[in-house]
C-alpha cells in the first residue's frame, strides 16, 4: 500500500456502523448462561450500559471497556486518535477518569507498511496522553483487515456512576457533539468526500468526552444518567437510557445538533446499513415514523466517537450547559424525561 494509503479503502465497513446490529447482539446473547451475582459487581453487560464496574473499597470502583473497529478515515493518525477518543468515551460515560489501558491491533502485515501501522499508534498514543492515561499493554495479530482500539480501565466513586438507568421525570436531556458522522463518513468511504470536507466531524470524532476534566465537580448530582452516542444512533442510545430508566423520553427534533452538512449527506443517500438496523431496533419503543425521512435517517446515524447524552436535574440544565460552553464544548438541551408511557419509550415533538 502506497503512502498516501486510503486505509478507508481496505475495509468493507468502517468504525462503529460495523458493530453487531444490536437486536442480534441481544439475541445471542441470550442464548448464553452467564455467571452473574457477584456482590462486588456494580455494573455487568446485561442493562447495555457503556461498561462494567467493578468495587475494590468503599471509595473506589474500576470501570472497565473495550472498542476497537475497522479504520473510519484514511490519515492513519487521525484514525488512531479517534479509535482512542471513542474507546476512552466510554469510561467518561460511566462518570469515571480513565487511567490504563491495554491496545488490540489487527493488522494485513503483508500489504501494510511498517510506518502506517506505527501512525496509527502515535494517534492513540498523543489521545492517550492527553486523557492521562498510560498505555500499558496490548495485543496484535496478523489479519486480512485492520482492526484497533484499546480496553481502557478508569476510577470512579462507587456512589457517583453515571448508568443509562437513572433518568428521572422532569431531567431535561443534554447532548455533547453534533450528530452526522455516519453519513460524513460514508460519503468518506465512496470517496466522493475528501477529509479536508469533512473537518468538523473528524474534529468531532477526535475530541475526547472527558467533559469535567478541569472542574465542574459540582454538577456530579445533577448528573442523574449518561451514556455516549455511538453504533446505535441517537435513537438507539436514547431508547436504551429510556428503556433502562423505564421512562418516556421526549425529544425535540428541532434542538437536536448536527453538521452543516449532515442532511446533504443524508439527502444524497450516503447511508450505511445501521441507518437501517437502528431504525428496525427502535421502531417499537420509538415513534420514529412521526417525523420525516431525513430526520429519521439523522436520529438513527451511526456515530463514531459521539458525543455524551446526559439526563440533568432541571434546575441544574442551564447552568451545566452554561459551563460546557465557556469550555467550548457544544451542548444542547434536546429533550425531556416524562413518567412511563408503556410501551411508547421515545416520544419526537417538531
Ligand atoms: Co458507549
Ligand atoms: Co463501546
Amino acid at each position: 500500500m502506497n503512502q498516501k494509503a486510503l486505509l478507508t479503502q481496505t475495509v468493507q465497513k468502517g468504525g462503529c456502523a460495523a458493530k453487531i446490529p444490536a437486536e442480534e447482539l441481544r439475541e445471542i446473547l441470550s442464548m448464553v448462561n452467564f455467571k452473574t451475582g457477584s456482590k462486588d459487581i456494580l455494573v455487568d453487560g446485561s442493562s447495555m450500559d457503556d461498561a462494567g464496574v467493578v468495587q475494590i473499597s468503599a471509595d473506589l470502583a474500576l470501570v472497565q471497556t473495550l472498542d476497537f473497529f475497522t479504520p473510519i478515515v484514511d490519515t492513519p493518525y487521525l484514525f488512531g486518535q479517534i479509535a482512542a477518543a471513542n474507546a476512552l468515551s466510554d469510561v467518561y460515560a460511566m462518570g469515571g477518569s480513565p487511567r490504563t489501558a491495554m491496545a488490540i491491533l489487527a493488522v494485513p502485515l503483508l500489504n501494510m507498511s511498517k510506518e502506517i501501522i506505527a501512525e496509527i499508534l502515535q494517534g492513540a498514543s498523543d489521545k492517550m496522553a492527553e486523557a492521562q492515561t498510560d498505555l500499558i499493554g496490548g495485543h496484535s495479530i496478523d489479519d486480512d483487515t485492520l482492526k484497533f482500539g484499546l480496553s481502557v480501565t478508569g476510577y470512579v466513586h462507587p456512589q457517583k456512576i453515571w448508568k443509562n438507568s437513572g433518568a428521572r421525570c422532569g431531567d431535561r436531556i443534554i447532548l455533547t457533539k453534533p450528530l452526522g458522522t455516519g453519513t460524513a463518513t460514508a460519503a468518506l468511504k465512496r470517496q466522493v468526500v475528501s477529509e479536508e470536507d469533512i473537518q468538523d466531524e473528524i474534529k468531532s470524532m477526535c475530541q475526547l468526552n472527558d467533559i469535567f476534566n478541569h472542574s465542574a465537580c459540582n454538577f456530579y448530582s445533577s448528573i442523574h444518567s449518561a451514556t455516549d452516542i455511538t453504533g446505535f444512533g441517537l435513537a438507539g442510545h436514547v431508547v436504551q437510557m429510556a428503556r433502562a430508566s423505564q421512562k418516556t423520553i421526549n425529544l425535540f427534533m428541532h434542538k437536536i445538533p448536527r453538521f452543516k452538512k449532515t442532511e446533504a449527506f443524508l439527502r444524497a443517500g450516503y447511508l450505511t446499513k445501521a441507518h437501517r438496523t437502528n431504525k428496525s431496533y427502535v421502531s417499537k419503543e420509538m415513534q420514529i415514523e412521526s417525523v420525516g425521512d431525513i430526520e429519521q435517517k439523522l436520529l438513527c446515524d451511526p456515530q463514531t466517537s459521539g458525543g455524551l447524552l446526559l439526563s440533568v436535574a432541571e434546575e441544574s440544565s442551564a447552568a451545566l450547559i452554561n459551563h460546557l460552553h465557556e469550555k467550548n464544548i457544544l451542548a444542547c438541551e434536546i429533550g425531556q424525561v416524562e413518567s412511563v408511557a408503556h410501551p411508547l419509550r421515545v416520544i419526537i415533538s417538531s
